[in-house]
């Protein structure tokens, strides 16, 4: 499985593009984890690749076939995806809504053998104990574990995933990742995870595709892509990148001042009102 984002540029309106020139080839099975600030466009790069946007230049090309030349109903086999903390509400048990993952099979499979993938995606994420509760009352990290049951369930040949481990604590966040780096290498799929925790991404990913302005600023394994250079001009942030057990491992230390600020915003004191001094 070879994705090859080529000279992508898309923009939301036509005078702010976001994604300004992404090229990327990202070949699997692999665990990649998309790195990169706030608003840098990675949500919108993961929808050029599964065909939620279409690219306004450029092409997104899996093996060797633009996506805009595969249909919705294919894609729907080849990736699934796993949105950023869904809003999305569904009136229905949880082994229903890991269910819709089989949609795209379920012409050739049968009903038990669809339900036996979905209560053993529920197993091997450890909430098969939620299978009868409602969707909507669960808590927000017991609704990513579902989300990503479903994304798996799907058994797609690519799983996009949407900062899956947002609304995790440390044990699951950590249990979740183990398990999409076991998925890439046993069932030899091509896992892509944008995530915001730097260590979290340097421990378990094969390779680290990191984001600066609308394009990819450095990818490769984490070692090379985790320096305390490379998050000072990507991030504004000041480290100490230390070795553990050999993959890197960040300290923050501090904020450094985004280029001008210091220029334009007031000094706290100077901004206070004068009664609020004592
Ligand atoms: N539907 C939309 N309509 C208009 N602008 C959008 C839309 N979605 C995103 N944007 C803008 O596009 C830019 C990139 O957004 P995107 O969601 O891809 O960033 P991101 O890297 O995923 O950020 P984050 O880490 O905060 O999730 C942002 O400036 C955002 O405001
Ligand atoms: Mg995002």
């Amino acid at each position: 499985m070879i994705i090859d984002i080529n000279g992508v540029k898309f923009g939301y309106s036509s005078d702010q593009p976001v994604l300004k020139d992404v090229t990327v080839k990202i070949e699997g099975p692999k665990f990649v984890s998309i790195l990169g600030p706030n608003g840098v466009g990675k949500s919108t790069l993961i929808h050029c690749i599964n065909k939620i946007l279409s690219p306004n230049e450029g092409a997104v090309l899996i093996d060797g076939k633009d996506v805009k030349d595969i249909s919705i109903k294919e894609m729907s086999k080849i990736a699934g995806y796993v949105p950023y903390s869904a809003n999305d509400t569904f009136p229905l048990t949880v082994v229903d809504t890991v269910m819709m993952g089989r949609h795209p099979h379920s012409y050739r499979g049968s009903l038990d053998e669809d339900l036996d993938i979905v209560y053993d995606t529920l197993e091997m994420l450890g909430i098969s104990d939620l299978a009868m509760r409602s969707f909507n009352e669960l808590s927000a990290g017991q609704h990513q574990k579902v989300m990503l049951a479903r994304g798996l369930a799907q058994q797609p040949k690519v799983l996009l995933l949407d900062e899956p481990t947002s609304n995790l604590d440390v044990r699951h966040q950590l249990d979740v990742s183990k398990l999409l780096k076991r998925m890439s290498e046993e069932k030899q799929i091509l896992v892509i995870m944008i995530c915001h925790d730097i260590n979290i991404a340097a421990k378990y990913s094969d390779e680290i595709i990191l984001m600066h302005n609308g394009a990819v600023f450095a990818v490769g394994t984490p070692k090379e892509v985790i320096t305390e250079e490379n998050l000072r001009i990507v991030y504004n942030v000041e480290s100490s990148v230390i070795d553990d057990l050999g993959s890197p491992h960040v300290i923050l230390r501090d904020s450094l001042p985004e280029p001008n600020e210091e220029a334009s915003v007031p000094k706290l004191e100077s901004a206070m009102p004068e009664s609020s001094s004592v």
